[in-house]
């Protein structure tokens, strides 16, 4: 557990440095303090979300949910929070407040997390979910949140 939560620290550290360096390719071998080695792979794959395999996806999601304080309204459980689980939802069909259903795509997700507002789920509220997260999160932790849900089977 320490160790998963020290890579995921390590991992999120890399994912800003790559989004504050414009994501350019960096020096691959010099810039490991200490033990070195180790943090390679973990850089190399990060380059690519897609590319990542389902427990680094999990780790860095989990990382990121924590940091968007989106867990503190999502549960990955099955269980209903303020907002709805998000065990099981890629792929379901979503019943909304008007009673239309929607399968859940990636197209869906992107469009709650970026405008919560647009459809809302039937028996939650709406105007609780932050609504400046088009503002605040990056197109890779966008995916990456994205990646994370899918997921969650
Ligand atoms: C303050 C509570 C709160 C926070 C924080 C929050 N959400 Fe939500 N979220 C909700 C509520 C309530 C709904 C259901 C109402 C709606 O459709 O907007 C929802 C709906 C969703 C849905 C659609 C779920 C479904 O069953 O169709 C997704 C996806 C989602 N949120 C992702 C996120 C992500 C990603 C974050 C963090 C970046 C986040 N939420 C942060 C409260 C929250």
């Amino acid at each position: 557990m320490r160790f998963i939560s020290k890579v995921a620290g390590l991992a999120m550290f890399l994912l800003l440095i790559t989004v504050a360096c414009g994501g350019g390719s960096s020096p691959s071998s010099s810039d490991a303090p200490g033990s070195g080695g180790a943090s390679e792979p973990v850089a190399a794959e990060l380059k690519s979300v897609s590319e990542t395999s389902p427990e680094e996806v999990k780790a860095f999601g989990k990382a990121t949910a924590r940091v968007f304080v989106c867990n503190g309204c999502h549960t990955v459980d099955g269980v209903g929070a303020a907002g709805p689980t998000w065990l099981g939802l890629f792929g379901k069909e979503e019943t909304l407040e008007d009673g239309t259903t929607v399968i859940v795509d990636e197209a869906y997700l992107r469009e709650s997390i970026l405008d919560p507002n647009a459809k809302i789920v039937k028996d939650f509220p709406a105007d609780v979910m932050p609504a400046d997260f088009a503002e605040r999160l990056s197109d890779s932790q966008l995916d990456l949140l994205i990646e994370y849900i899918k997921v969650l089977k």
